[in-house]
């Protein structure tokens, strides 16, 4: 079984338009000329700037969304819906990255109604999971993960499941230039597997794609992708430079 390598850079809120225009251009020239191999590079931006992108990167580089809400629509004021982002050509979605749960107090079951929404109207979610530095301290970060992945996407079916990417960012690891080990990724990784085994099947769990994020930058990329379960990256700080971002996507160059 050969699952999708994908690399994924997440903006967060950096770049007006005209930034955002200008290196979403930069990016897709270099990762045209310089990409080798069916690996996916993908961007997530602000909503702001996600009409204008789509119709840049062509197949070159795909465009995904940052969050979007749970309901299809109505009077939801300042919010963006699904098949709006699908609208303009969005591939895909991050839904349930840390800083959502964090400062926005998004719980596993909000999170798992929007993956549903996101797969109804033909997005792929990219679905973060993570411990904080004291769920890794204290010992109880596998349970932590297991029960975001229970909470929030087990409810899924096989079918639906086998549609969704999973990102295991550590909140520890995420902008802090402190990066998960290759060794520590790695675990993680395989127990997300084994989990996604154990609930469908080994085929599902083989075929899902596992992205790791949290400081991965062109120098530790090579080693963390390497892992058996680390099928690619879920990129913040280095997404914001073009050379970087696709140095990182050039890592899985054949
Ligand atoms: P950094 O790469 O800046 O640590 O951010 C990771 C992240 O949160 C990607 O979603």
């Amino acid at each position: 079984m050969t699952r999708k390598k994908i690399v994924a850079g997440n903006w967060k809120m950096n770049l007006d338009y005209a930034e955002g225009i200008s290196l979403f251009s930069e990016i897709v020239n270099i990762v045209r000329d310089e990409k080798k191999g069916d690996q996916l590079a993908v961007i997530c931006a602000p909503f702001i700037h996600l009409n204008s992108l789509a119709k840049l990167g062509g197949d070159t580089v795909k465009i995904g969304a940052q969050n979007c809400h749970q309901n299809e629509s109505g009077a939801y004021t300042g919010e963006t819906s699904a098949k709006m982002i699908k609208s303009v050509g969005c591939e895909y979605v991050i839904i349930g990255h840390s800083e959502r749960r964090q400062y926005f107090a998004e719980s596993d079951e909000l999170l798992a109604q929007k993956t549903v929404i996101a797969l109804q109207n033909g997005l792929t979610p990219l679905f973060c999971i993570g411990e904080t530095l004291d769920e890794r301290n204290n010992g109880t970060y596998f349970e932590v993960l297991k029960s975001q992945l229970t909470n929030g996407v087990f409810g899924l079916n096989a079918e639906d499941f086998a549609k969704i990417v999973i990102a295991y960012e550590p909140v520890w690891a995420i902008g802090t230039g402190l990066t998960a080990t290759a060794e520590q990724a790695q675990e993680v990784h395989a127990f997300i597997r084994k989990e996604i085994a154990a609930k469908y099947d080994a085929s599902v769990a083989d075929a899902t794609s596992i992205l790791y994020g949290g400081s991965c930058n062109p120098k530790n990329a090579a080693e963390l992708f390497a892992q058996a379960d680390i099928d690619g990256g879920l990129i913040g700080g280095a997404s914001l430079k073009s050379r970087d971002f696709a140095d990182i996507v050039k890592t899985f160059n054949a």
